[in-house]
């Protein structure tokens, strides 16, 4: 996942940007927001992460079953590609690999999601958000506001996780991943078709 600063404040200056990249999309819906992505940081771990519409990000993933060093080097990369893009949160589908793992990193704090399960949620909260799988597009999604995760470490040992607000929401959008499972699934029709179709145009160029 990926954080939109000044959530839930907006500024005039934030506002003004809303504006002008509605502008330059040529964008009517408000509630759909585009900026330009980050430069990224090219490193030597990095994975490839998958633009959607690529099939990986359909697909749901399986369980791990081995926790030895393959996985712990993976996890390693994995890191790496997240925090050259300056992500929250990202999901192994999204480096193309069909496998149980996630992981979030919020003020600093690094979580490891393997074969993660929901054990309880509790409230509602609304927010912008945002995927590395869906460069610059930000768009409010209703997530649970508490949740509790019970999930493996990397030597396979369980860690419950208490978690509120927007950890919650990385949480949750993560998971998602781990079944195939995109945030778009979350919007209106509308919303979900206008991103669609502008992903679409990028990876083709063309309208569909
Ligand atoms: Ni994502």
């Amino acid at each position: 996942m990926r954080e939109r600063k000044n959530i839930g404040e907006k500024t005039d200056l934030d506002l003004e940007r809303e504006e002008l990249s509605r502008e330059e999309s040529g964008q009517e819906e408000p509630g759909i927001k585009e900026k330009k992505s980050k430069t990224k940081t090219v490193t030597a771990g990095m994975l490839k992460v998958k633009i959607y519409p690529d099939a990986a990000l359909k697909e749901p993933s399986a369980d791990v079953e081995e926790f030895d060093e393959n996985l712990a080097k993976f996890i390693d990369k994995m890191y790496e590609t997240m925090s050259a893009h300056d992500g929250i949160g990202l999901a192994a589908p999204q480096v193309g690999v069909l496998k149980k793992i996630a992981m979030v990193e919020f003020e600093e704090v690094f979580y490891l999601l393997i074969n993660p399960r929901l054990i309880s949620q509790e409230g509602m909260q609304d927010g912008d958000e945002g995927c590395l799988s869906f460069p610059g597009i930000y768009a409010p999604v209703k997530r649970p506001l508490r949740v509790t995760v019970a999930a493996c470490d990397a030597t396979g040992a369980e860690v419950v996780y208490n978690v509120e607000g927007l950890l919650a929401r990385a949480f949750l959008h993560e998971m998602d991943h781990l079944e195939g499972k995109l945030f778009i699934e979350h919007l209106s029709s509308l919303k979900r078709g206008m991103i669609r179709k502008k992903m679409y145009k990028r990876s083709t160029g063309s309208g569909y």
